[in-house]
């Protein structure tokens, strides 16, 4: 007899024999390991949404090689998929990232991942143990032809673990399709469990299997000896932590303003060039504006988790920059909705002369922004996590195109 643990939010039966016999079933992601038998740690879930492709992420207590299975049906058949990089398959690793590539929009997939232990690996032998398998869960690729969707934005979390589940519980989740954590949701990057305990498994009990979410980084994301591991966990389809992604009317533009002190301050440890970076963002900022694409969606929404604004501490030199470069050029380009964190606290910056020419959305610790997005309006509500309304913006379509080139500085 083969086991089968269905997701219990999937409806019907689940028909698709899993390869773990019944004295070993596929454990529930999340729950802590009971033995040293091979077991999937953390995930599955879903990074890096596009139109066509998706990158499905998780981790083992033993080194594997892994592949996961998909299919349009959950009775199959199923493709397999591995990750191959530089003509060797991923394998003896105990993190998993396979892109799933080919796919087409706006199609729910139904997958599973494999992952067989390699016990020993040497020169001319390898020693394979058992295989270990998720249940099957569902995914549904984006769509700019989908009439209207909804997401939901949180941020600076900062590793409140028990504030990031209840707002989570309590979002409505009518109609979300992503999910973005707009920064800081750690407060430094330490370790592989930091990062498990405080975003993946939290995300994983309410939506991460079936629903991708968004990791922006935000400055604390930039802090930490295992900082630079992040993109491992949080794949992107650009390699970079900045990107455009579309989905319904909506074109996000993802941006990543890196830490918000100066380069030669003694806390960065001399080991940042955020100067550099933000300028190569200012130069990519310029070619997404000009392009058709960003001009003929219907709403354009940018996520940077600083916001603009001046401060009077000569270090903290980020924020300006944001308002000095990259504020001109979002207006020029017609953007409608900024979303930003940082600041700890809710506040909307409607549009104003000789600054935004856009909606500013910021917010708090203990929030969660859900955007409604149709074919005429965007729809901006913010509850906290007790379901106290914070605000309701509504966007309307502009009537206007949107400017062809940047302003010259
Ligand atoms: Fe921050």
């Amino acid at each position: 007899a083969l086991a089968c643990a269905c997701r219990r939010d999937r409806a019907g039966t689940c028909t698709v024999p899993l390869l773990l016999p019944a004295s070993r079933p596929a454990r529930t992601a999340g729950a802590p390991a009971q033995s040293q038998a091979l077991a999937i740690t953390h995930g599955p879930y879903i990074q890096a949404p596009s139109g066509s492709s998706i990158t499905i992420v998780w981790t083992t207590n033993r080194p594997c090689a892994s592949r996961v299975e998909y299919a349009l049906s959950p009775e199959g058949p199923f493709a397999s998929a591995v990750e191959v990089r530089h003509g060797l398959l991923e394998a003896n690793t105990t993190l998993h990232r396979v892109r799933l590539g080919g796919l087409k929009p706006g199609t729910t997939y139904h997958y599973r991942v494999v992952s067989r232990e390699i016990v020993s690996y040497e020169h001319l032998k390898v020693v394979w143990g058992a295989n270990v398998a998720s249940p099957t869960a569902s995914f549904t690729t984006l769509d700019t032809a989908r009439a209207a969707f909804s997401f939901l934005v949180l941020n600076d979390r900062h590793e409140n673990v028990a504030g990031l589940l209840k707002a989570l519980r309590r979002a409505d989740w009518s109609g979300v399709d992503i999910v973005f954590y707009n920064g800081d949701m750690l407060h430094f990057v330490d370790s592989e469990e930091q990062i498990m305990r405080s975003v993946v498994d939290p995300s994983m009990q309410v939506f991460a299997a079936r629903i991708p979410f968004v990791f922006v980084r935000g400055n604390h994301e930039t802090r930490g000896g295992f900082c630079r591991r992040l993109l491992d966990y949080f794949p992107t389809e650009s390699g970079q932590y900045y990107y455009t992604l579309d989905h319904g009317p909506v074109r996000f533009i993802v941006m990543d303003a890196g830490e918000d002190k100066i380069d030669s301050d003694p806390e960065l440890h001399g080991l940042s060039d955020f100067a550099s970076y933000v300028e190569a963002q200012t130069q990519w900022l310029k070619s997404q504006i000009a392009q058709d694409r960003w001009r003929q969606a219907p709403f354009r929404v940018a996520l940077v988790h600083l916001p603009p604004g001046r401060t009077a501490d000569a270090r903290m030199v980020r924020r300006k920059y944001v308002m000095d470069n990259w504020v001109p050029l979002l207006n020029s380009g017609g953007l409608d909705l900024l979303l930003c964190g940082h600041l700890h606290r809710y506040a909307h910056t409607p549009p104003q002369k000789e600054s935004n020419d856009f909606h500013i959305v910021q917010g708090g610790t203990d929030t969660t922004i859900r955007v409604d997005a149709a074919a005429s309006l965007l729809t901006v509500t913010t509850v906290t996590d007790s379901g106290e309304m914070r605000g309701r913006i509504t966007i309307p379509r502009r009537q206007r195109p949107a400017a062809t080139a940047p302003a010259e500085r």
